[in-house]
């Protein structure tokens, strides 16, 4: 192998990856740590990362639980240095803001919006329809002749109680999953079963009756590798688009959660995802990365190698990712490792704490921050008037 395959290699450009036998995938592996031990992310000057992302015309943020905004001061603090948007992580799914079918419970959410309004930020609302995060009533009040209402309702009341406040919400989160083999990919969810795939036409023109200024997302993950399951996934979240947008739905751009998974991460192909990119951006569609962490599951466990591997996956994905101009937002899940959904849903088999995010557990900037910081020192510069989460 000569210099230049290792350096795509370590690009993680592999194309075909996916056809390399078990002995070869595990010399790539071994060949991929030694390569992380010898790369450095240096970094240029003392900005924080939503300037370094403005200055290209992309808005950057993360998603929090109210217990990192509201009640652990330093996690807040050093999350408004970086961030320009804020995601409220649970908050506004059914389970936190639906005590019963007839009922609204805004002040956890409306406390992180007063949050994100004193401290300059925009907030991204995640999320309106989605089959999980549900409340212990929903199964046994919901059935064919009320979801429809019930589904309106809650758009329409919660779209309007943040209109004008919330830029941009996930209208539909994770809607498709071939594996299901239901017609056009979907998903099997409560709302398919009850209401057919027109649930997601009637979600979004709901929304943005509600709030015409919001810019509305569809949002969905296991979008980003060059394997058989992402390749399905793709081709089914593109039907999707093409459908909604052939039928003048007002939805506005894709949600791309990107959480990376280390495995995955020699099956990332740049042209594959660049192809992805500018099919969904031909629709006239915007691209949000939403939910950005790596997974260091299949990491080993050296630090010193471990964040190596995690810079290097979030600089390799974004730097082919930030070439399509229609990407516009980017948001990690969370923002330091103090607080991370991956260590009770990926945990490491060592049992060691993940390290997915740009700040440690101490709130000190990782090697992660630095490539995120590097992609967007060297994204190119995309329309200005493209870079605010606001519907032109
Ligand atoms: C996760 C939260 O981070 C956890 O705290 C919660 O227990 C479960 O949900 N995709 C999504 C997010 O769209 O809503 C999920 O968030 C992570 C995966």
């Amino acid at each position: 192998m000569n210099r230049r395959q290792l350096l795509l290699l370590g690009l993680g450009a592999v194309s075909g990856a996916s056809t390399l036998g078990l002995g070869q995938w595990l010399h790539h592996r071994a060949t991929r740590a030694q390569q992380a031990r010898d790369r450095t992310f240096p970094v240029t000057g003392t900005q924080p990362l939503w300037q370094r992302a403005a200055a290209k015309g992309i808005t950057f943020g993360a998603s929090a639980t109210r217990r990192e905004i509201l009640e652990d001061p330093d996690l807040a603090q050093r999350f408004v240095e970086d961030c320009r948007m804020l995601v409220p992580a649970n908050e506004l799914k059914w389970k936190t803001i639906r005590p019963s079918a007839t009922e609204y419970q805004f002040e956890v959410p409306d406390a992180m919006l007063a949050f994100a309004q004193q401290h300059g930020l925009i907030m991204h609302g995640h999320t309106l329809v989605w089959h999980n995060s549900l409340p212990d009533w929903f199964a046994e009040t919901v059935n064919a002749s009320n979801a429809e209402q019930i589904l309106v309702d809650h758009v329409q009341t919660v779209a309007t109680h943040y209109a004008g406040q919330i830029r941009s919400w996930d209208v539909v989160n994770e809607a498709i999953l071939p594996e299901h083999d239901q017609p056009n990919g979907l998903r099997k969810t409560p709302w398919l079963e009850f209401l057919g795939e027109d649930y997601l036409d009637l979600a979004f023109r709901v929304a943005h009756g509600a709030d015409p200024q919001a810019l509305l997302l569809y949002n969905d993950f296991n979008l980003d590798f060059a394997v058989r399951q992402d390749e399905r996934k793709r081709r089914a979240v593109l039907g999707l688009l093409e459908r909604l947008t052939a039928k003048g739905v007002p939805i506005h751009a894709l949600g791309i959660q990107g959480h990376l998974s280390g495995a995955q991460v020699p099956h990332f192909d740049a042209e594959v995802m660049r192809r992805f990119l500018r099919d969904v951006a031909s629709l006239g569609l915007k691209i949000f990365i939403t939910e950005l962490d790596v997974i260091d599951k299949a990491f080993p466990a050296d630090l010193s190698i471990r964040d190596r591997m995690v810079a290097a996956a979030y600089e390799d994905y974004l730097s082919v990712v930030l070439e399509e101009p229609a990407v516009v937002s980017v948001a990690t899940w969370g923002f330091s490792d103090r607080y991370t959904w991956l260590n009770s849903f990926h945990p490491r088999e060592d049992e060691l704490p993940v390290r997915p995010l740009p700040l440690d557990e101490n709130l000190q900037p990782k090697l992660a921050w630095n490539a995120i910081a590097r992609a967007f020192d060297q994204a190119p510069p995309r329309d200005p008037n493209r870079g605010e989460t606001q519907q032109e």
